[in-house]
């Protein structure tokens, strides 16, 4: 059912700033979690080629029957895509759902025609090939259907799957990188059911910030519980949410070590007990375990300026078991990337960015509008403001940015890295630095926006063009699937 929240009033978040944290659901921890296949593929001319479909199906998510669900290669979620830095991928996405859809690589730098946004339609029935070179630092990504206006729907039916990038500098460091036995891909999403055990999709679910649920699946499974084998184990934390952020802690407040944020690698790993993931963000953390013992992750929610639904609130999310027995881990190496910094004297252009109500800068999305026009090879810096106490972050396709400042103070040490996602609190101003790169077009745009995804679908979004010094955008390619 429906989690009534401290509610969406402006002035709800007084009560909520006293009264104690929801407490969501009770979980058993009594299924063992899937851990998504790592995509098949296969090289030939120098091009590693994937085949993703996009496809219906049904999964056991504990209702009693069958839930209906969408997936890629599979019933709900899809497959983890991975590739080399300096690698060629070929994507052959095939779109057997009922609708249109289209399917976005979340934080990749690449041709914004290869990017899957809302302009690069799969009709049912078609194929679209995307191809690009890998070029960028080791990081876990991911991807999800990007159909303007239907994105919240087609994620929240289980369209999404990770995207991990490898690279030397990375695989130089001595830390857990064994799939799914010490490395664990963990897609956090909260999902609503109706009485019948399908995925709540009524109106009243999508209004506002959109779904907030009150369950809690990772990698699709409901009540997990994963086997740990090893002392020290990396979590890949993907919020996968459509609304909800989660603050991620273990119930004995153990720390753990930050070593990487949406784009990658940080400079050196940050000791924490909470870390934040608003929708689309990602995080790699390690963790070390005891012999014997079981802990359980969890999230809490308790930001006192925070007034949407889902703002306040505690839920357990997984249970880890660890052996009698377990493999020796060293600790997390003392320095892990460079992150070279982007120097705002560099800047050559200053833009602001006003999210409120369903616009940025008072406009809503038009697909055929073109919103900034960028040169490539340009440092800018975007300052980025949450005008409406909104539960909303900001996504910038092509392009890893750095937080110069947050209300103008120096940002926390877990946001000293690349970051495509930042959740910008009530009121926040948030200035972001970022270099464009490589690739122009003046016919395809990139996308920036809200990435709570009932906000994007209904007008919080923007498009940028990358072009040459001196070109003159013409009008947009690829189609438009208006709502
Ligand atoms: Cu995760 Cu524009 O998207
Ligand atoms: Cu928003």
């Amino acid at each position: 059912g429906f989690v009534t929240a401290a509610g969406f009033g402006a002035w709800a978040g007084i009560a909520a700033m006293t009264a104690p944290l929801d407490t969501i659901g009770k979980v058993e921890f009594d299924r063992p979690l899937a851990i998504p296949p790592l995509a098949a593929s296969t090289v030939e001319d120098g091009t590693r080629r994937f085949d993703l479909t996009l496809q219906t199906g049904t999964t056991d998510l504990g209702r009693g029957t069958p839930t209906p669900t969408w997936g890629v290669n599979g019933d709900l979620l899809g497959p983890t895509v991975r590739a080399q830095r300096g690698e060629r991928v070929e994507l052959r996405v095939e779109n057997r759902l009922p609708e249109t859809s289209t399917l976005h690589w979340h934080g990749m730098h690449l041709p914004a025609e290869m990017d899957g946004g809302p302009h690069q339609l799969v009709e049912p029935g078609e194929t679209w090939t995307p191809s690009w070179t890998i070029d960028q630092p080791a990081a876990t990504l991911w991807y999800h259907p990007h159909l303007h206006g239907s994105t919240a729907e087609h994620v929240y039916r289980g369209v999404a799957g990770m995207f991990l990038i490898d690279d030397p500098e990375e695989a130089a460091l001595d830390l857990p990188r064994d799939y799914g036995v010490d490395d664990l891909p963990l897609i956090v999403q909260d999902k609503s059911f109706d009485d019948d055990g399908e995925l709540d999709l009524s109106t009243s679910l999508f209004e506002s910030a959109g779904i907030i649920g009150d369950t809690v699946l990772v990698n699709g499974t409901p009540g997990p519980y994963a086997d740990v084998t090893t002392e020290a184990v990396r979590l890949r934390l993907l919020n996968g949410a459509n609304a909800r952020p989660f603050t991620f802690t273990f119930d004995d407040g153990r720390t753990f070590d930050l070593i990487a944020t949406d784009g990658g690698l940080l400079p050196a790993p940050v000791r924490l007990t909470s870390l934040q993931l608003s929708p689309g963000e990602r995080a790699e953390v390690v963790v070390r375990f005891s012999p014997g013992e079981r802990v359980v992750l969890r999230s809490e929610n308790s930001d006192t300026r925070t007034t949407f639904a889902g703002g306040r609130d505690r839920l357990d999310i997984m249970q880890f078991r660890a052996a009698d027995q377990l493999d020796p881990a060293p600790a997390v190496p003392a320095k892990l990337a460079e992150v070279p910094r982007l120097d705002p004297s560099d800047a050559a252009t200053e833009r602001s960015f006003s999210l409120a109500g369903s616009t940025i800068n008072g406009r809503p999305m038009d697909m055929s509008r073109i919103d900034e026009v960028v040169t490539v090879g340009d440092t800018e810096i975007w300052t980025v403001t949450n005008a409406d106490g909104g539960s909303h972050n900001f996504h910038v396709h092509d392009v890893q940015f750095q937080v110069l400042d947050i209300d103008g103070r120096e940002p926390p040490p877990w946001l000293g890295g690349w970051k495509d996602t930042v959740w910008l609190r009530h009121g926040e101003r948030v200035r972001l630095i970022m270099r464009f790169t490589d690739y122009t077009s003046t016919e395809w745009p990139y996308m920036f926006h809200c990435h709570t995804l009932r906000h994007e679908d209904s007008g919080m979004m923007g498009q940028f063009v990358v072009v040459e010094p001196g070109e003159t955008p013409g009008p947009l390619a690829g189609g438009s699937h208006e709502h």
